[in-house]
């Protein structure tokens, strides 16, 4: 194995920080600087595995700011700790592969980035939902084969979306973005499945269908699903928005495929492993007029075995977030998270969804806090004026 090459910045900072990839943008390397952090940034597009990180780790380290696709395990947070660390940050919205209870224990916070990547996110499920139910992936490689010999009546026919019924399973913050883009957009019926009811969701919701009733036009409507059968069943585009658990593992199997209609769409932005990869390539074999959009897969990056044949199947590479905007975004509030604890601010309610995160990325001078702690509630630590959750938002 050569080497790695880590880029240092501000050599002389009194705090070393560790990143185990570089991220774009200069923001959150100002913020850094500003809290008088040596930033110590591993080079390549190779992902680091345990060994490497773990040996990045000697010596006194301040803080981490790791990826989603490194295992930072009870083992790793505790080799972080025991450097003397007193943050770990996630470039990503999604922390399924940290163990936050183990870094509640070790009293090590754990950031994240949610708020900058709802719509991006919700615009590639959008892209690929389209994309899966017009056959646009089928038909760019038709033309790139020069297979396109000239227009017929019944070639590569999809399904028109326009005022028919759209599932989400989870009506998070990214499902809730992505249904009001299909439902507003596409004038779409609306089922959830979520264990919480998302009464803002129906709110827009019903007042869109209030505005639709006022031009003389059919509203829509919004219910939520008592069980995932239900929604299932009932719906011609499904899409999964829900975080991944050891309960959500595999929530779309072998069962609940055939509980689609023949011709529905199955998105997943999400998480690989909320769909049984090797079900959904049986199911699209046996039935040729479902369709499938992926950008997230069970063993990412690889792909089970059968699906990159599949032509009912749009595949993307994990491109949720992949707006400059957002990955820019990203990089300043896992930066903003770790220069706040460093400094001892408060927390910002963006973990819990109750405060916006665009003052981090656009203010001139960013507010004094961390902006998402996911584990701030376990650890016991200050929210920032006004901002601390009531005991509605603790249930
Ligand atoms: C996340 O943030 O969880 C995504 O999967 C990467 O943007």
């Amino acid at each position: 194995m050569t080497e790695r090459h880590w880029r240092i910045v501000n050599p002389g900072g009194s705090r070393r920080v560790v990143v185990t990839k570089e991220l774009p943008g200069l923001r959150w390397l100002q913020l850094l600087t500003a809290a008088d952090c040596r930033v110590e940034i591993a080079q390549g597009d190779d992902i680091l595995g345990r060994a490497e990180i773990v040996a990045a780790l000697t010596g006194h380290v301040d803080a981490a700011i790791g990826q989603f696709t490194e295992s930072w395990s009870a083992e790793m947070l505790g080799a972080l700790s025991a450097a003397g660390a007193s943050v770990y940050s996630q470039y990503a919205v999604g922390y399924d592969n940290v163990d936050v209870a183990a870094a509640t224990r070790l009293g090590l916070p754990v950031g994240n980035t949610p708020g900058v990547l709802t719509e991006t996110t919700a615009e590639l499920a959008v892209a690929l939902t389209f994309a899966a139910a017009r056959c646009i992936a089928e038909g760019d490689r038709m033309m790139r084969a020069g297979a396109y010999h000239g227009w017929l009546p019944g070639m590569l026919l999809g399904t028109l979306l326009y005022r028919g019924t759209l599932g989400i399973v989870g009506a998070g913050r990214i499902g809730a973005a992505y249904a009001r883009m299909m439902v507003e957009g596409h004038k779409m019926d609306l089922v959830y499945y979520d264990v919480r009811p998302n009464e803002e969701l129906e709110r827009s919701v019903a007042e869109y269908a209030d505005f639709l009733a006022s031009r003389g036009e059919r509203p829509v409507t919004c219910r939520r699903a008592k069980t995932l059968p239900a929604l299932l069943c009932a719906c011609d585009v499904v899409s999964v928005h829900a975080a991944l658990t050891a309960e959500t593992h595999h929530l779309i199997g072998a069962r609940e495929l055939a509980a689609m209609k023949e011709g529905a769409v199955l998105v997943n932005a999400s998480r690989g492993p909320l769909v049984d990869e090797a079900a959904l390539v049986e199911h699209c074999r046996e039935h040729p007029r479902f369709r499938a959009g992926l950008d997230v897969y069970e063993h990412e990056p690889a792909m089970a075995p059968g699906l990159a044949a599949l032509d009912n199947t749009v595949l993307v590479p994990h491109l949720g977030s992949a707006s400059a905007w957002t990955r820019e975004g990203m990089a300043t509030l896992a930066a903003a998270n770790v220069a706040a604890i460093l400094e001892g601010w408060p927390v910002w309610g963006a973990a819990r969804g109750l405060a916006d995160v665009l003052p981090f990325l656009e203010d001139e001078e960013p507010p004094h806090a961390a902006p998402s702690i996911v584990n701030a509630d376990d650890l016991g630590l200050p929210y920032y004026a006004g901002q601390a959750p009531t005991k509605e938002d603790q249930q």
